[in-house]
């Protein structure tokens, strides 16, 4: 059974709700920005490369059904590009995809405006299907640095559901697939949104692939027991300086697999590098509903009125990177100097 997290159909955006897997496979229409802001932000839709491809469809969803002028469409898009912009702070594909968005609707030199519309709805889809060429690429990447038989943690979900095809991190697991080769993939639960649980433990297993599910404080066992060869994870943002934000939890496997001297890899497509932020601490990090935490399954787990601290990403420091593995090449040890390279 595969599934697609986003689809354009018959010109309604279709979204796969990651809110509702494992139990039910839903699809959702989203025909207003305001949907596609909701989507994003009620986390319908999530993961890096995820949010910027939906995002770029919302701006053309924006100005789908527009009357008036190009010149007034080019407002319009402005003025929804600010306002997608809004939905989540850390995943920098989101502000990516809309700048690209705006510049290609800036560009435009026309006056008729379907003519307008088809080339943003274009542009939009140029962003989906670059996507899972990226993903094949840093897959292919990944490959050179594992073998055959290992065993490899990954925590969140930085997978074909949180991308257009294959995932980022996911990608070598799919890719061995195809060529008869296997790892053993140990998947973090990730809490307290159980992306680990709920979509990389249900995707991999889904497609055939050897997973073992742990909870997150299972992962220093694992390691200690000689079960895993090497760490590979997503990422939200890459400062220029090469420190990582992912989600939470993965500093601390990180430190884990340095302690173990176990390779921690990144699995980063260029758009989720953002040379505009110079170093971790300016990459912004969401903090999510203290329910998140209270009541993860719908029950309280914890007095109601208990203090809760919910920062969804961390930020893992380049000193703890052994590569960040990109479509365009690998980053080793990364470096300031060697992350502004890979764009040469
Ligand atoms: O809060 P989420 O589920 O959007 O967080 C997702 C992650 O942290 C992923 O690891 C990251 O976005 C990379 S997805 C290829």
């Amino acid at each position: 059974m595969e599934l697609n997290t986003i689809e354009w159909k018959k010109d309604t955006l279709v979204l796969l709700d990651q809110t509702k897997l494992p139990n039910d496979i839903v699809y959702v229409e989203v025909q207003t920005v305001e949907k596609v802001w909701d989507a994003i932000h009620t986390m319908i839709v999530r993961g890096a490369p995820a949010i910027g491809v939906t995002a770029a469809y919302g701006v053309y969803v924006a100005i789908q059904h527009f009357e008036g002028s190009v010149t007034a469409a080019k407002e319009e898009v402005q003025k929804q590009v600010q306002y997608l912009a809004t939905s989540r702070p850390t995943a920098v594909n989101l502000f990516w995809a809309l700048e690209r968005m705006e510049q290609k609707a800036l560009q435009i030199d026309t006056n008729d405006l379907e003519m307008f519309q088809d080339i943003l709805l274009q542009e939009a889809i140029a962003i989906h299907t670059e996507d899972i060429e990226i993903n094949r690429s840093i897959g292919e990447h990944l490959l050179t640095l594992l073998e055959d038989g290992q065993g490899v943690l990954t925590h969140c979900n930085a997978g074909a559901l949180a991308t257009t095809k294959y995932g980022t991190a996911t990608s070598p697991f799919y890719l061995a697939k195809e060529r008869g080769m296997s790892f053993k993939v140990f998947a973090d639960e990730t809490r307290p949104r159980f992306q680990g649980a709920m979509l990389t433990s249900f995707e991999l297993f889904n497609a055939g692939i050897d997973v073992t599910l742990i909870t997150d404080n299972m992962a220093a066992t694992v390691m200690a027991q000689g079960k895993v060869q090497g760490v590979i994870v997503g990422c939200d943002r890459v400062a220029a300086n090469g420190d990582v934000a992912n989600k939470i939890g993965t500093l601390g496997v990180a430190i884990l697999a340095k302690y173990y001297n176990i390779p921690f890899y990144v699995a980063t497509p260029t758009p989720t590098i953002d040379l505009h932020c110079p170093t971790g601490a300016d990459i912004p990090i969401e903090e999510r509903s203290v329910d998140e935490v209270l009541k993860p399954t719908g029950q309280y787990v914890a007095p109601a009125d208990v203090k809760v601290y919910n920062p969804s990403f961390d930020v893992t420091p380049a000193a703890l990177i052994t590569a960040i593995v990109t479509e365009k090449g690998i980053i080793e040890h990364p470096t300031e100097e060697k992350v502004r390279a890979i764009f040469n």
